[in-house]
């Protein structure tokens, strides 16, 4: 059984793709798709999301806002793979959801839209990546447009990034004039042929005949000066360079036209990596050991927001997950429910039979799932990584109604254990305080709160910048910390105190008058 365990967890492929908004995300997922058979018809995608939409009322904001504020899995076969593609919101608004994503990937794909190369949100998502080293492919965007240089392109992500850049697809011309791409290390051109039906790609010799009249020799003749300076002061494709996170492989291509496409598909499953050991405290987790482990990295409401039913987003970590299984949750060693396990395909959800380390699958319960809780056969497993993010955002809570302040915190405890915002509840006085990483956040929050529990709250500013967990060896230091700062220190839901800061030069002092105080961005979860 191990070896099949094994077998199966190498075989997967577990991604998102990241970048920023309007640089073709969706696009090339929907192509992703297309080509792993998983839809027949480009636009699906986007369908689904439409139909999404039209079912749940708290997610008018997204219908308003023409944008995706949900994350959702997508599975699919290709190439003897199972990929998990999950999707991270895209909007330039985003919040820890995106995050937390990319804590349940094992590689992403980031997009580049040719003409404006790495934008903020692309290098925000990047640098998540980078704190996890996790592997990243690049793919550039809108060739079939007027771009920018290729070699600035190239210039640009090694520098700004600090990567090693090897260019896999090398493009031949831009917009009008695009005619394909050199395949570096080959002596074939996959050339851009609009008559060559849904995928308008064809591989050509070089020197071919056919060559000649596709591509003019003016175009043959840059192509190869540039393919020479490439490949004298760019590194060749070196796999454990990219799986360790120092190199990206970059493809030229253009998702919209469908081209270069099939090769990033090909690339991933040929050496984008496996299920990886997962750290736990005490331990790592290997993926084929025999016994089912998983965390929770997303917990999302029904659709019916009329019933309070949760999906987990469960990335499974080890083992063979069987529907009906035993599991049980870390934190408060009470058993999980796996009789209704979700598979989330591209155009449907299926009933999960059977998973293996990699997979994504969705837990129904009714709220006993938190995000980054880790799910075990019986261990007491608790894995690592999996941080609390500090928000940038802090606002003050005002309910209209003061008569439903227990209603109020209620519902701020449903949402943080749902993760759409951080709570806070300051020492002194009596108001609770929101964080989040993005404003877009906050407008779900008060949707929701409004239309699930008939709460209208409006936010206002807090005097805080931002909000450090605060830890210390010693915890007498720690108290006589937090009685100085009394005013200034809150609790998170699990009761640890946070230090809230005005500006960066009060969380500079209290660093300074408290050495032995850390004060941390980030808070692993327990
Ligand atoms: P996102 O998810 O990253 O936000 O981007 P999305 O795929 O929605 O693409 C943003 C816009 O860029 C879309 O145009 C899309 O058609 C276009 N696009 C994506 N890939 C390519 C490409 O390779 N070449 C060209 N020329 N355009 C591309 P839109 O007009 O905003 O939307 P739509 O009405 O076409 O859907």
């Amino acid at each position: 059984m191990e070896s099949v365990i094994a077998a199966e967890a190498a075989r997967r492929r577990t991604f998102a793709i990241i970048s920023h908004p309007d640089a073709g995300k969706t696009t090339l997922t929907e192509k992703l798709l297309l080509l792993g058979g998983a839809i027949h018809l480009a636009g699906e995608v986007k369908a689904k999301g439409e139909r999404r939409r039209a079912r749940s009322d708290w997610m008018a904001i997204e219908q308003e806002r023409g944008i995706s504020v949900t994350t959702s899995a997508m599975t699919f076969e290709y190439g003897g793979c199972v990929l998990n593609l999950l999707d991270t919101p895209g909007h330039e608004d985003f919040s820890e959801d995106t995050y937390r994503t990319l804590t349940a990937v094992d590689s992403a794909i980031m997009v580049l839209d040719a003409a404006k190369g790495i934008e903020s949100q692309t290098r925000k998502l990047f640098e998540v990546c980078r704190l996890r080293d996790v592997p990243i492919v690049t793919f550039v965007n809108k060739l079939d447009r007027e771009a920018l240089d290729p070699f600035a392109l190239v210039d640009e992500i090694h520098d700004r990034l600090a990567l090693d850049v090897a260019p896999l697809l090398w493009p031949i011309g831009m917009g009008q004039n695009f005619r394909g791409c050199a395949i570096r290390g080959g002596r074939e051109l996959l050339l851009f042929d609009p008559d060559a039906g849904a995928v308008p790609e064809r591989r050509v010799a070089r020197g071919s005949s056919d060559l000649a009249e596709r591509v003019p020799s003016e175009q043959l003749r840059t192509l190869d000066e540039q393919m020479e300076l490439v490949d004298a002061a760019l590194p060749a494709f070196d796999a454990r360079a990219y799986r360790e996170g120092h190199l990206t492989p970059v493809f030229f291509g253009s998702a919209l036209k469908t081209f270069g496409v099939r090769a990033l598909l090909d690339f991933l499953v040929a050496h984008a990596p496996p299920p990886r050991p997962q750290p736990a405290a005490g331990r790592s987790v290997d993926p084929s050991e025999p016994k089912v482990t998983g965390f929770v990295f997303k917990v999302q409401a029904n659709m019916d927001p009329r019933h309070r039913d949760r999906v987990a987003f469960v990335r499974l970590c080890s083992g063979r997950f069987t529907r009906g299984m035993k599991l049980v949750a870390s934190r408060d060693k009470k058993p999980v429910s796996t009789a209704a396990p979700i598979f989330f395909l591209a155009r449907e959800r299926a009933l999960a039979e059977e998973a293996f380390a990699g997979d994504i699958v969705g837990l129904p319960n009714h709220g006993q799932l938190r995000v980054g809780d880790s799910l075990s056969e019986g261990e007491p497993i608790r894995f690592t990584g999996l941080p609390d993010f500090a928000p940038e955002i802090l606002k003050r809570v005002r309910l209209g109604d003061p008569m439903r302040a227990k209603h109020l915190k209620k519902a701020l405890e449903d949402m943080a254990e749902e993760g759409v915002v951080r709570v806070f509840r300051p020492e002194v006085g009596t108001d609770w305080i929101v964080g989040v990483v993005g404003q877009l956040q906050l407008d779900v929050l008060k949707t929701r709160l409004a239309a699930e529990y008939d709460l209208p709250v409006e936010f206002e500013d807090a005097p805080y910048l931002t909000a450090r967990w605060c830890t210390a060896e010693d915890r007498k230091e720690l108290e006589r910390f937090l009685l100085a700062k009394k005013s200034s220190i809150a609790r998170d839901r699990d009761g640890e105190p946070v230090y809230l800061a005005r500006n960066a030069w009060d969380l500079n002092r209290v660093q300074e008058d408290f050495p032995n105080v850390r004060f941390s961005a980030t808070r692993e979860r327990h």
